[in-house]
């Protein structure tokens, strides 16, 4: 099934957050992202789980990367912790891949049956939000395995953010994910 990652990086650094905030508000890049993992089921690191609002994203089934085993999600019936995430190798669903750095990390550096098939690859060129305080944190060591492994299939730009969707070089990507994220990329 196919695997997509998601992000929106900063042009100039790759940076994706500064501690617990994404240095940027773009309505129109928060709503894309939800737009896109809509009904699907999506990955994240714990850090990531945390900053959502109400550690919730409706109508999504949420797989939590953590090391805790002792972790409590938010809603026990569509939410569930992981450890591993080899145990995605041979996941029966679509799945979308949502951040943090070390979670898109170990799916582009993890072997075939991680990387994803697709990434959907925003870049934004603006000023980042002043006075944010905690780590710096990038993406910067995804870029070698993008430029090695991906082609771009379709480019458009909104708000400053230009959206790429990106597949697996000499790989058949399914169409109609692809052409979901197509649309969705020109609304
Ligand atoms: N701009 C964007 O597109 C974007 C996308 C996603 C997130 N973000 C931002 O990024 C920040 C968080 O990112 P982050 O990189 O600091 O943290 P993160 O990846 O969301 O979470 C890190 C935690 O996830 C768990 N984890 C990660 N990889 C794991 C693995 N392979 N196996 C088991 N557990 C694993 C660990 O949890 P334990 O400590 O519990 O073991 C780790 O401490 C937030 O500010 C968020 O808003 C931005």
């Amino acid at each position: 099934m196919t695997k997509v990652a998601i992000w929106c990086r900063h042009a100039q650094d790759n940076l994706i957050a500064v501690g617990k905030n994404i240095p940027w508000h773009i309505k129109s890049d928060s709503e894309f992202f939800l737009d896109v993992v809509r009904g699907c089921n999506v990955v994240m690191g714990r850090l990531t789980y945390e900053t959502l609002p109400n550690r919730t994203i409706p109508d999504c089934k949420i797989f939590v990367l953590t090391s805790d085993y002792t972790y409590k999600v938010s809603d026990k019936a569509n939410h569930f912790a992981a450890s591993d995430v080899r145990d995605f190798k041979d996941f029966p669903e679509d799945l979308y891949i949502a951040g943090g750095a070390k979670v898109y990390e170990a799916f582009l550096s993890g072997g075939a049956k991680l990387l994803p098939d697709i990434v959907v690859d925003c870049v934004y060129d603006g000023d980042i939000l002043p006075n944010l305080k905690g780590e710096k944190i990038d993406i910067s060591a995804c870029m070698p395995i993008l430029a090695k492994k991906y082609i771009k299939v379709a480019e458009n730009q909104v708000d400053g953010v230009t959206r790429r969707m990106l597949i697996r070089r000499g790989e058949f990507v399914d169409q109609a994910v692809m052409r979901k994220i197509l649309t969705l990329m020109q609304n």
